[in-house]
């Protein structure tokens, strides 16, 4: 049996930043996975070009999370700053792409880099494919102090595999793209030691609709265009206050994509993290012109079909006109209550989607080890000193834009933190 300060299990971005800065304090280090090849999710991010960060991401309301203030304390302490001062000592090239989102100019793999350099120089023992994992915890059971804890060992087996640690950091993140390594690992070993979780969502997400919207909408599939999404009100009132806590969803300024099965886009993806089930979308497909005023300039000599077409895709408008009134009708022609109606049904589209793409394809889980069983500074989990829980596997989800990522470097720093202060020096 191999002794090591910390085993770090699960391999990914959280995991392998977590590692690397808890051994360049002192600590030695084992990080474990159940993959062949390591960091996949950081590989196929942003279009392969890995959006690591966001300059906006240690706002906290950018953040889902039954307590919204909990990521706050790790975000502060290690900022997307701190990241970036990283990519540049790795002489990394990036360019800020979109509202804050910062992307590798040549590929994820830079990244993946400059992950393995750190953990070189952390001197991380790496151990990988392990399959069959199993962690046992102390002998004693749940620790009330800390201070009791230091001839504390869990321990750590799988396939070739036996490791006694004085602390385990479980960086397993959530099930969403299962076909790239992705497991529910946190929410079963959180279960079985008693500790609360929050339900696997798939977040960040395309929605499908109906057979009868699609119909609607058929032959849309690859049409794109800037919105303003929101969501209606809760028809399951339930439901609604259980992420009620998680704060009111906002609007957000995004592109939307129609698809073949629904909707997706970077508008669609963000707010389907906040969607409860059966929740109605309210789309404005035309939030950057006053589409009424308009009608009235051209009232009598512009038709409903060419206002229309002036502000949103040509195959949009046959679609959204297929039931009325006649593109070819002069504004004016169309009388107060039916301009009302079409201005109201392009700024105020309501869609009822059936569902979603689940977590075959979402980019995140949202839910998680529940935050009230962590220490937000330390993400140790308050019943069991020596464990922490980071990245992914915690109730923490960031937007669409490089928060996900920020959130496994900050949860990621803080646990490293936390152990060196508490383990000190090299293992009794
Ligand atoms: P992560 O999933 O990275 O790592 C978990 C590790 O644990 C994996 O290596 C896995 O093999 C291992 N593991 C799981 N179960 C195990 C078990 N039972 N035993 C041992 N090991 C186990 N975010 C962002 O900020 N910017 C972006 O551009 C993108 N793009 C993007 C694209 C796509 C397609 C996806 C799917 C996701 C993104 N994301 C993203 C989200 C981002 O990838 C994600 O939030 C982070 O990778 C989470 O980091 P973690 O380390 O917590 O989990």
């Amino acid at each position: 049996m191999d002794s090591f300060d910390v085993a770090v299990i699960g391999a990914g971005a959280a995991g392998q930043f977590c590692a690397a800065r808890a051994g360049q304090q002192g600590l030695s280090v084992v990080l474990v996975d159940h993959a062949m090849t390591l960091g996949e999710k950081i590989r196929i991010s942003g279009g392969g070009r890995c959006n690591f960060t966001n300059l906006h991401g240690a706002d906290e309301r950018r953040y889902l999370s039954r307590d919204p203030r909990f990521a706050r304390h790790a975000l502060r302490a290690f900022r997307p700053e701190d990241f970036l001062d990283l990519v540049r000592a790795h002489r990394i090239g990036y360019h800020e792409k979109h509202r804050g989102q910062l992307f590798c100019d040549e590929g994820s793999g830079d990244i993946l880099g400059l992950l393995a350099a750190e953990c070189a120089q952390g001197r991380v023992a790496l151990r990988h494919p392990v399959t069959g994992l199993s962690i046992r915890p102390p002998a004693e059971g749940p620790a009330a102090s800390s201070a009791s804890s230091a001839r504390r060992r869990w321990r750590v087996t799988g396939d070739r595999l036996d490791v006694a640690a004085r602390a385990v950091v479980i960086a397993t993140g959530g099930p969403s793209i299962p076909a790239i390594g992705g497991s529910d690992f946190a929410w079963g070993f959180a279960r079985d030691l008693g500790l609360a979780t929050v339900g696997a969502r798939p977040g960040l997400v395309p929605l499908t609709c109906a057979p009868a919207w699609r119909e609607r909408f058929t032959g849309l599939a690859g049409v794109s265009l800037p919105v303003r999404i929101g969501l209606a009100r809760s028809a399951n009132p339930a439901e609604a206050g259980g992420k009620a806590a998680a704060g009111r969803a906002p609007t957000f300024d995004e592109d939307l994509l129609f698809t073949h099965r629904g909707l997706s886009g970077p508008a669609v993806l963000q707010i389907s993290s906040y969607r409860d089930q059966g929740q109605d979308l309210v789309i404005d497909l035309c939030p950057d012109q006053d589409l009424a005023a308009r009608l009235a300039a051209e009232a009598t000599t512009g038709t409903v079909g060419r206002v229309l077409g002036d502000c949103l895709p040509r195959r949009l408008v046959t679609a959204l006109l297929a039931e009325g009134p006649d593109p070819g009708l002069r504004p004016v022609e169309l009388g107060r209550a039916r301009t009302a109606a079409l201005v109201d049904s392009v700024r105020r589209l309501v869609v009822s989607p059936s569902g979603s793409e689940g977590l075959k394809k979402a980019e995140v889980t949202c839910g998680g080890v529940a935050t009230s069983e962590l220490e937000p500074r330390t993400l140790e989990v308050r019943r069991w000193p020596g464990l922490h829980v980071i990245g992914e596997a915690v109730d923490v989800t960031g937007w669409l834009g490089g928060y996900n990522f920020q959130w496994a470097w900050s949860s990621a720093a803080a646990a490293a933190a936390g152990l060196a202060g508490r383990l000190g020096g090299p293992a009794s």
